[in-house]
């Protein structure tokens, strides 16, 4: 029973290792999410905008927190110590992103009055109830991130990691 129970809990892990390479396939995949989210809200337009329009941005934004929860059991499951130079690659991945995740809240906050003139109400509170679930996933998988950086990478990484939390910060209050 003994035996047979830590047989398992070998092959659970076994099962459940991941590697730098499936993160950064990961953050692939998370990207062409985030680009099509950003190009959605970007494309809004700033008056008449449809309501179906609206519906198929938080449509986006849950492919995008879909992509993100998808990620980080490979962040928190990755084999350790992770190198410096994987742990850069990641960091250069995320940076990549936060280009991404910076024009879309940046949009979505310049979108908020057209939001606002839908004459179906609701839109922008379902966009805040977005914008707080992705900071939530978002969070996450910086904390799995984070807990598997070696030290020469930490400074920059959390540098990165507090740029996107106070870009959250701002379209969170915006939509407040
Ligand atoms: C983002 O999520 C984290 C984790 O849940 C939370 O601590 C933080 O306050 C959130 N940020 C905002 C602006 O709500």
């Amino acid at each position: 029973m003994q035996f047979k129970s830590v047989l398992f809990a070998s092959l659970f892990a076994f099962a459940y290792a991941s590697t730098i390479q499936d993160v950064l396939n990961d953050l692939v995949t998370l990207k062409s999410t985030l680009v099509t989210l950003d190009n959605a809200i970007n494309s809004f337009p700033d008056s008449g905008g449809s309501l179906a329009d609206a519906l198929a941005i938080n449509d986006d934004a849950g492919a995008v927190r879909d992509a993100i929860d998808a990620t980080t059991p490979d962040a928190v499951n990755v084999d350790l110590p992770v190198s410096v130079d994987d742990a850069n690659s990641v960091l250069a991945a995320i940076q990549d992103l936060q280009t991404n995740i910076d024009s879309a809240l940046t949009g979505i906050v310049a979108k908020k009055p057209a939001f606002d003139a839908l004459p179906v109400g609701g839109v922008s509170a379902l966009v805040a109830q977005d914008l707080n679930d992705l900071n939530t996933s978002n969070s996450a998988l910086e904390d799995a991130l984070i807990a598997a950086t070696p030290p020469e990478v930490l400074d920059a990484a959390e540098q990165t990691r507090s740029e996107i939390d106070a870009a959250f910060a701002t379209a969170i209050a915006a939509y407040s």
